[in-house]
């Protein structure tokens, strides 16, 4: 009798994660101004290439304002060159190098320049990632991917959230990855600062439930960061964005596109620790060879 029940509530359990899966696979696109205010703005950290670009796109055919937080200012000048065609989107750009967030004033400095914008949306995306055996980095390479992927997202959302929450509905997009839930050798500190972006953004979403807050952690993404490929398993920054966007107010942590919440279904849940860690060892032995 008791494993009959116990057979029976968990069958109810997966019917019921098989339901809302499809429940939010069939939720339209959402649109951002209806959603996050008419004419608001959308600060995006890194957008000068890869998923920060992606984002960008996406919010460009839109037509929301972007403020763009990025290092390369001829880089960005050309992108809202691009961007612009066919957006009635207003841009702005924020110079400010991530690898200084550690300076005294850092982010008061770029919160000037932005307070009197009307955010809506702020993404977190800026990211390095460097692998090798951890004996093998210099020093540097390892503080960056500390101060670049975890400093920026504390203190810049601590500094845009209190604006917020005098908004009616506002949104945070915080970049982690699929590392951020599974460990990841020779890319150990990497796989680790993504874990912090993941706990933190679901401590504050708990913190804040009337702002959508969402840890993205894409798996492979065809960007200067991977150099993957599309067709190598990896989908365009685009369709990253897109992904991450239609989960926005349905959960607080995504893979995003449905190919790679397939993906990270099979990787993290289905397939036995055992064999993920010997995948993922001999894949990133092969990245990593030159240093061993
Ligand atoms: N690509 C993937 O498969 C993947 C998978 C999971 C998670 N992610 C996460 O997604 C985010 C974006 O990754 P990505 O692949 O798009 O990276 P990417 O292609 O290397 O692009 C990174 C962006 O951040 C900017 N950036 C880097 N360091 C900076 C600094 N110190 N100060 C200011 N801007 C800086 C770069 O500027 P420049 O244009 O000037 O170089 C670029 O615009 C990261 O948080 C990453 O961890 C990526």
């Amino acid at each position: 009798m008791f494993l009959y029940i116990v057979g029976l509530i968990t069958i109810a359990l997966v019917v019921f994660r098989i339901l809302e899966e499809i429940y939010k696979s069939l939720q339209s696109f959402p649109n951002i101004q209806a959603k996050y205010g008419k004419d608001c703005w959308a600060v995006v950290t890194g957008a000068t290439d890869g998923i920060g670009k992606g984002y960008c796109q996406v919010l460009a055919q839109q037509n929301v304002n972007i403020c763009m937080i990025i290092r390369n200012e001829e880089k960005a000048k050309q992108l809202i060159q691009e961007l612009s065609k066919g957006s009635t989107s207003k841009f702005k750009i924020v110079v400010a190098n991530f690898n200084n967030s550690l300076e005294e004033g850092f982010f008061d400095k770029i919160y000037k320049q932005i307070e009197s914008l009307d955010i809506g949306l702020l993404i977190n995306n800026v990211g390095v990632s460097h692998q090798a055996p951890l004996e093998k980095y210099n020093d540097n390479q390892l503080r960056e991917i500390i101060t670049v992927n975890c400093f920026p997202i504390v203190f810049l959302t601590k500094k845009i959230i209190a604006n917020m929450l005098q908004r009616k509905k506002s949104a945070i997009i915080n970049l982690s990855s699929f590392t951020g839930r599974v460990p990841m050798p020779y890319n150990q500190t990497y796989a680790a600062s993504k874990a912090f972006d993941d706990y933190f953004s679901r401590s504050i979403a708990l913190e804040y439930p009337n702002i959508d807050i969402l840890a993205h952690r894409p798996m492979y993404v065809t960007t200067p960061m991977t150099n993957f490929q599309q067709g190598q398993g990896a989908i365009s920054p685009f369709q990253a964005a897109k992904g991450a966007l239609q989960r926005l107010g349905l959960e607080y942590s995504t893979h995003g596109h449905i190919f790679h919440r397939v993906q990270g279904f099979f990787g993290a849940v289905i397939v036995p620790e055992f064999i993920r860690n010997k995948i993922l060892k001999q894949e990133m032995r092969k990245l990593v060879k030159k240093h061993l």
